[in-house]
């Protein structure tokens, strides 16, 4: 089978770009290791930037979103006895919504089916080939069938875990390992906030978002190597009652659907091509998960990404010879914002972290130009 684009893996990156390069006339085949109900109703992130949403609209995804997603204006930011809402609207006129990457990633689902782009599910040992040169994709179908796709380019949008960054030769690396992990709790309970609660704790942060006006998703900071069996229902909601109180505010408790412990990191891995081979979202780089950048940057790489093939197959070449550069300087921002927002609210190091934490929450709720700073970076830089 012959193709353009062979993209390995079905997440958000792999399916926007196989939907923004058929709005192209571009040919693409999605290779996904798991079941399409497996990568349906997996649980992630939550918070779509401005520009994200701008975006999925923008290319025929708007319909659900508009009509379920929630809107806010910021957050809220807060540590003992005080909460402060930043204004990202008020600040510098963008938003954020709130509709589940489960969500987002069933109408990119419906959409590849709708255009009957071509994707295998299953595929087992999916391997690249001669990327370098004249790039082909083999794999092991459902049916235990061995196939091999060749292609012009392959792009490689398949994860943390996925082969493909193996086969950028000599790649530089850069990696932080955060000494704390997250317990993420979702439950069928209606949010006890209008907007999401990033809360700095002696305990430990903890953070109160949402998925719909009857869902909470909740997070709270926990050992690296934390046991989930220490964690009853009734352990979760007494610590998320504490490090999310403040006086006057009650926390209402429901059924908890899931919960689970989630690795925090920082990586880069550069180049982000090599040769026909392409890398975007996860498979290039990780953030930890505090200011919800990991969904909405995966789909930065592939708007840009597919914007310059795009060009390329036009005969262009300029963007894609750029798309390293390019997208390496969003991925920085985010990277350093991620780490800050991190850094800013989880408890580590000893008392003088502590009072230097405090100070910069204090500041960033009572300068406008603190304010403003986290303000665009949250809603997130213009696609
Ligand atoms: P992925 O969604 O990881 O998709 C990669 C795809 O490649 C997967 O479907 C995988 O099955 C497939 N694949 C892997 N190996 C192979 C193979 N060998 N062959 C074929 N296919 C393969 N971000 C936030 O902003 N907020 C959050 O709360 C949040 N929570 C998260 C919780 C978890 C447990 C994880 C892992 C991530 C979370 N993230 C969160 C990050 C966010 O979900 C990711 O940044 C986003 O999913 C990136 O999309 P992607 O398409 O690049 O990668
Ligand atoms: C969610 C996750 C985040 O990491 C975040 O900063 C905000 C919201 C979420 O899953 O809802």
């Amino acid at each position: 089978m012959r193709t353009q684009v062979a993209i390995v893996g079905a997440g958000p990156a792999g399916l926007l770009l196989s939907h923004l390069l058929g709005l192209e006339g571009i040919d693409s085949v999605l290779l996904e290791r798991q079941t399409a109900e497996y990568v349906q109703a997996r649980i992630r992130a939550g918070i779509l930037e401005a520009g994200t949403v701008e975006l999925l609209r923008d290319v025929g995804l708007g319909a659900r979103l508009d009509g379920e997603g929630m809107e806010h204006r910021g957050i809220h930011l807060q540590w003992p006895e005080h909460r402060h809402h930043v204004d990202f609207t008020g600040l510098i006129g963008r938003s954020v919504t709130v509709y589940g990457q489960t969500e987002v990633t069933k109408d990119l689902m419906a959409a590849r089916e709708k255009a009957g782009r071509p994707a295998y599910y299953s595929a087992a040992d999916v391997t690249l080939h001669d990327v370098a040169g004249s790039p082909s994709v083999t794999f092991v179908d459902d049916s235990g069938a061995a196939r091999r796709i060749e292609a012009d380019v392959v792009v490689g949008c398949d994860g943390f875990h996925g082969p493909s960054r193996a086969s950028v030769p000599e790649p530089r690396v850069w990696e932080r390992a955060y000494p704390f992990a997250w317990l993420g709790v979702l439950a069928d309970v209606a949010p006890s906030t209008d907007e999401l609660i990033y809360a700095w704790h002696p305990d430990g942060f903890a953070m109160h978002s949402m998925r719909s006006p009857r869902v909470s998703r909740f997070y709270l900071q926990v050992a690296p190597d934390e046991d989930i069996a220490r964690w009853s229902d009734d352990r979760i909601w007494a610590a998320l009652s504490e490090r999310l109180g403040v006086p006057g505010w009650t926390l209402e408790t429901g059924t908890i659907t899931e919960k689970s412990v989630l690795p925090m990191r920082s990586f880069v891995t550069t180049p982000m091509r090599h040769g026909n081979l392409y890398l975007a979202g996860d498979a290039a780089h990780i953030v930890p998960p505090t200011g919800a950048k990991g969904l909405n940057l995966a789909v930065a790489d592939v708007a840009l990404l597919a914007r310059a093939l795009t060009a390329s197959f036009r005969g262009d070449d300029r963007l894609v010879d750029a798309y390293s550069e390019t997208a390496l300087r969003r991925v920085w921002r985010c990277t350093h914002f991620s780490w800050w927002m991190t850094s800013m609210l989880h408890r580590h190091g000893d008392g003088f972290d502590a009072q230097l934490q405090l100070s910069q929450l204090q500041r960033t709720v009572t300068s406008t130009a603190a304010k403003t700073e986290l303000a665009e970076n949250y809603a997130g830089l213009p696609l």
